[in-house]
């Protein structure tokens, strides 16, 4: 009897000891943390990157859209920034008419304008000091009471007019006019002997 009861203990306790295994593995189960789920794609995703014909004619567009953007912008800066020459004047004041002497070839502006001044008994005028046959400079000769060019020799009168050498024609004048008592020469407007042109009211400066 004592034998039987024996056994039944055993067994009793072997159930526990079982039932104890079980229980823990259950809750090892449960406090074990679960794998993350691995975010693949599926199998017909192209994804970003993988070009498919769609893709590529969205990305062609984005591209092209840009490129507009980018060119627009540009143009819109450039047109704030013209591009624009600025020179210098070319006007310039030349003093007073009591600066000048009667009957002389006054060359104080021929380094900084390339202009005589020559002042008459009857007015004042500009002469530009350009050879008319191939554009050097002629000099004043103030013994010989002429201009001549170095380069192949043509002669000018203190009137600009040419007497000997290649040039077909006479020196420039330039426009002269009095502004507030001062006499201001502006080299962007000429004015050619042959033309007819000297007799025009900003070819001569009449003073006396
Ligand atoms: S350039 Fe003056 S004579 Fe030829």
């Amino acid at each position: 009897m004592s034998n039987e009861k024996e056994n039944n203990d055993v067994g009793n306790s072997k159930q526990e000891e079982q039932k104890n295994e079980a229980q823990e593995q259950q809750q090892q189960k449960k406090v074990r943390p679960r794998k993350a789920k691995q975010d693949k794609p599926p199998a017909d995703d192209q994804g970003i990157w993988r070009m498919n014909r769609r893709n590529v004619f969205t990305f062609a567009g984005w591209l092209a859209f840009l490129g507009f953007i980018a060119t627009a912008t540009l143009g819109f800066l450039r047109y704030l920034f013209p591009r624009v020459l600025f020179e210098p004047p070319t006007a310039f004041r030349a003093g007073t008419p009591d600066d000048y002497v009667i009957g002389e070839v006054d060359t104080r502006w021929m380094e900084q304008y390339r202009v005589w001044v020559v002042r008459t008994r009857t007015g004042i005028y500009a002469l530009h000091a350009v050879c008319t046959h191939l554009g050097c400079t002629p000099r004043w000769l103030d013994t010989e009471g002429q201009f001549k060019c170095p380069c192949h020799g043509s002669g000018f009168t203190q009137e600009g007019v040419n007497f000997e050498g290649p040039a077909p024609r006479p020196l420039e004048r330039l426009h002269i006019a009095m502004e507030n008592g001062v006499i201001v020469i502006d080299r962007g407007i000429r004015y050619r002997e042959e033309l007819g042109q000297w007799a025009e009211p900003g070819a001569f400066l009449e003073y006396t």
